[in-house]
């Protein structure tokens, strides 16, 4: 059965190096977890760093356990897809196979699951009593970072998405949607006047938090989608403030049940984006919390905004972009898009077999994600992941005059900070391939089939 503890064991026997365990009581409410996390990543270390002891909000000792960097390196989001190796290729491959793998979920009883070994409800509820961290300095409260389960009381369909929660007192969060698809169906329910029920997942698999930041099909059942991604179906319990009209995994770590209120709103934010820079303060949506289930010693999973492993944890959508990318242009081989060095840049690896055609697969690449701004075309010979070959091509094999398109007034990214007007913004196309058909220099190296018979006869990596 996939939960959170069997991807924690996976990790430990596959790459021990990626986990800490933290055992020293931490504040998480007063950032002390997060600034052990910018320690490690100032020196370019990415572990997933398990915090046994917290302090809840109320800086008192609690059972719970808190979690950061469960997506920020490859080998991560390996064992958590089952991929043979920590290849961004193979990764993004896998995801989308398994992603069209969709499997029905199975039902358990509440007295069995897991996630009901404790629970809290209605005056019950105290969200203080949790490990709930602040992560960024201008950071509004103490933020969770939930996938967030609802279901269309019309067609009976689940959606999970990952929205971040603020905590504004001890029954209240505020929620950020963009207008996606959780957004569209709390919309149809308040147009009724209706509240939308939902359940925050705290802790699970991660490859079920994965499922939740894809661009999935609003025609897909998501419980379905993420039981193709987790290899096995979800098994799900009803929820103690809807019964069966909202299942809730049963095998999750924490859940908050809820409802997103109609009419109401609040403020929220600032939040370190994953931009890498604080986002603006919103009038966002006003969760009531109705109930919590939890694990007994059940550890909350906090992506580590603005970093590393909020960027990462984008893969199902660099998946996205590479499958729609390779359906339009089957001479696209790979790309990179979180490994780009910048969260709006993009490259675009390709076996190219006619002038011009950078540019269009570039274009047809800005046109799936306004995630996109700067995009770097290089031949097939470069992994665009390794941005020291990256920036060999550019420099080598493109003259700025007729290499670099610059688009202008482009629909741009909201949280990009450089823009100047509230939408628009530009582009940049770089062809950084060779010329066909024209003599262009030698890539200077020993013969290929030399340096292939030479592999046995050291031993790399030591
Ligand atoms: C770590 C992380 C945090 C995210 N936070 C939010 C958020 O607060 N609000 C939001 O609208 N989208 C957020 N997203 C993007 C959505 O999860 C993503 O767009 C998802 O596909 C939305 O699902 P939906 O279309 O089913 O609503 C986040 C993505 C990631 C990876």
């Amino acid at each position: 059965m996939k939960d959170l503890k069997s991807f924690l064991k996976d990790l430990r026997s596959l790459y021990p190096k990626e986990i800490v365990d933290f055992n020293d009581p931490v504040d998480p409410g007063a950032y002390e977890a997060s600034a052990i996390m910018e320690l490690y990543e100032r020196e370019q270390e990415y572990p997933l760093v398990i915090f046994n002891n917290p302090l809840n909000l109320r800086r008192e000792k609690t059972g719970f356990k808190l979690l950061f960097n469960a997506f920020s390196t490859m080998e991560k989001q390996a064992v958590a897809l089952g991929a043979e190796k920590p290849h961004r290729k193979l990764i993004m491959e896998q995801y989308y196979r398994l992603s069209l793998d969709k499997r029905p979920v199975v039902r358990v009883e509440s007295a069995g699951a897991p996630i009901k070994e404790l629970i809290w409800r209605d005056k019950e509820v105290d969200l203080y009593h949790f490990p709930i961290p602040r992560i960024n300095e201008m950071d509004g409260g103490p933020y969770l970072t939930p996938a967030v389960v609802a279901r269309d009381g019309e067609t009976g369909r689940y959606n999970i998405s990952w929205n971040r929660a603020m905590v504004i007192d001890r029954n209240h969060l505020g929620l950020w949607m963009s207008p996606r698809h959780l957004w569209s169906l709390f919309s149809k329910y308040e147009q009724k006047g209706e509240a939308l029920p939902i359940a925050l997942v705290l802790g699970h698999h991660p490859a079920f938090f994965l499922v939740s930041a894809g661009l999935t099909k609003i025609s897909d059942d998501e419980y379905e989608v993420a039981g193709g991604v987790m290899g096995e179906s979800v098994r799900v319990a009803e929820s103690e403030s809807f019964g069966g009209d909202l299942l809730v995994p049963a095998d999750a770590e924490f859940v908050i049940e809820g409802v997103i209120l109609p009419d109401r709103r609040s403020v929220e934010g600032p939040f370190g984006e994953f931009t890498g820079y604080s986002g603006p303060q919103r009038i966002s949506w006003l969760v009531e919390v109705r109930a919590v289930t939890a694990r007994r010693g059940g550890t909350i999973i906090s992506v580590f905004g603005a970093h590393q492993d909020n960027l990462y944890a984008h893969l199902p959508i660099q998946a996205d972009i590479y499958q729609n990318l390779k359906n339009i242009m089957p001479a696209v081989k790979d790309i990179s898009w979180v490994d780009s060095g910048g969260p709006l840049n993009l490259i675009i690896s390709m076996t190219k077999k006619t002038e011009g055609e950078p540019v269009r697969a570039a274009m047809a690449a800005m046109s799936l994600s306004n995630f996109i701004k700067h995009v770097i075309v290089v031949d097939d010979d470069i992994d665009p992941g390794n941005l020291k070959q990256v920036m060999w091509a550019w420099s080598t094999r493109s003259q700025a005059d007729k290499d670099v398109n610059i688009i202008k007034r482009t629909q741009g990214q909201v949280l990009d900070p450089s823009l100047t007007d509230e939408i628009l913004g530009s582009a940049m196309i770089i062809d950084a391939t060779r010329p066909v058909g024209q003599p262009f220099s030698v890539k200077a190296q020993p013969p290929e089939e030399i340096v292939r018979s030479m592999v046995k006869k050291i031993k790399l990596g030591t």
